[in-house]
């Protein structure tokens, strides 16, 4: 019962199935990424009146570049049209905005954005949205084991390496929703998943409405997480 109500503090989103959808509908690709970053401006509205603390979103992985080259552009100008349209709103709603992955490697252009959007919105607290953009999970350990060892530590604890981090304050999500009906990790945050309860649903990204949403969180309402130990 008292997990009835229970809202999770940081939610995790695998927003698969753009493609699939354009395709249904004889369209381009490109059709199903504009609907999906549709969605995400409604998914944000939600968790943040829902009181969701955390909400990250897989917007683009280190693997992602392999694809067509007008793919990789639209989505990357999506990404910027949406950071330059979006941030006056984020700040009216107390929205921080915040970019995780290796950023560095990214176009001059888009790492501009990424800076201002995530300056703009620093002081904002109601919740945080975090967007993975060119991050892959194992890239992730790896800078992170990277900075530990230029950090002349000789023996790190878990708690030493969570500090190295992409965003060393971000608690682990506790659900982690993918559409489209692939039940895969496919390389999203490997180290902060160790507990997390996941959500697969056969709607593709683009149909993922509020009530989609809702029903990811009643579904989790009725999980019984143990974090390994038994049940008294
Ligand atoms: C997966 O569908 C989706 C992506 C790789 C891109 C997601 C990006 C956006 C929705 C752009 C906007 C993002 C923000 C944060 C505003 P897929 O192309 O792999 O679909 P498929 O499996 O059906 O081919």
């Amino acid at each position: 019962m008292e997990n009835l109500y229970k809202i999770p503090e940081h939610v995790a989103i695998i927003m698969d199935g753009n493609g699939r959808w354009a395709r249904r509908r004889g369209l381009p690709r490109v059709f199903g990424h504009r609907e999906g970053a549709k969605r995400v401006e409604e998914v944000i509205d939600f968790a943040r009146d829902v009181g969701i603390k955390w909400l990250t979103v897989f917007a683009f992985s280190t693997e992602n570049w392999g694809r067509p080259k007008e793919e990789v552009e639209a989505i990357m100008s999506l990404l910027v049209e949406y950071i330059n349209k979006k941030v006056p709103e984020l700040i009216k709603r107390d929205i921080r905005l915040r970019f995780m992955g290796r950023i560095d490697e990214l176009p001059e252009m888009i790492k501009k954005s990424v800076e201002e959007g995530e300056e703009a919105t620093k002081e904002c607290g109601s919740m945080n949205f975090v967007v993975a953009l060119n991050y892959s999970g194992k890239a992730e350990i790896i800078d992170a084991v990277n900075k530990a060892i230029k950090s002349g530590k000789q023996n790190i604890t878990e708690e030493d390496f969570k500090q190295f981090l992409y965003i060393p304050e971000m608690p682990e999500p506790d659900l982690l929703i993918r559409t489209s009906g692939e039940e895969r990790i496919s390389n999203f945050m490997l180290w902060q998943t160790a507990y997390t309860e996941f959500y697969f649903t056969e709607t593709l990204w683009p149909d993922f409405n509020r009530e989609e949403f809702l029903k990811a969180l009643y579904e989790y309402q009725s999980r019984e997480r143990r974090f390994g130990k038994v049940l008294t």
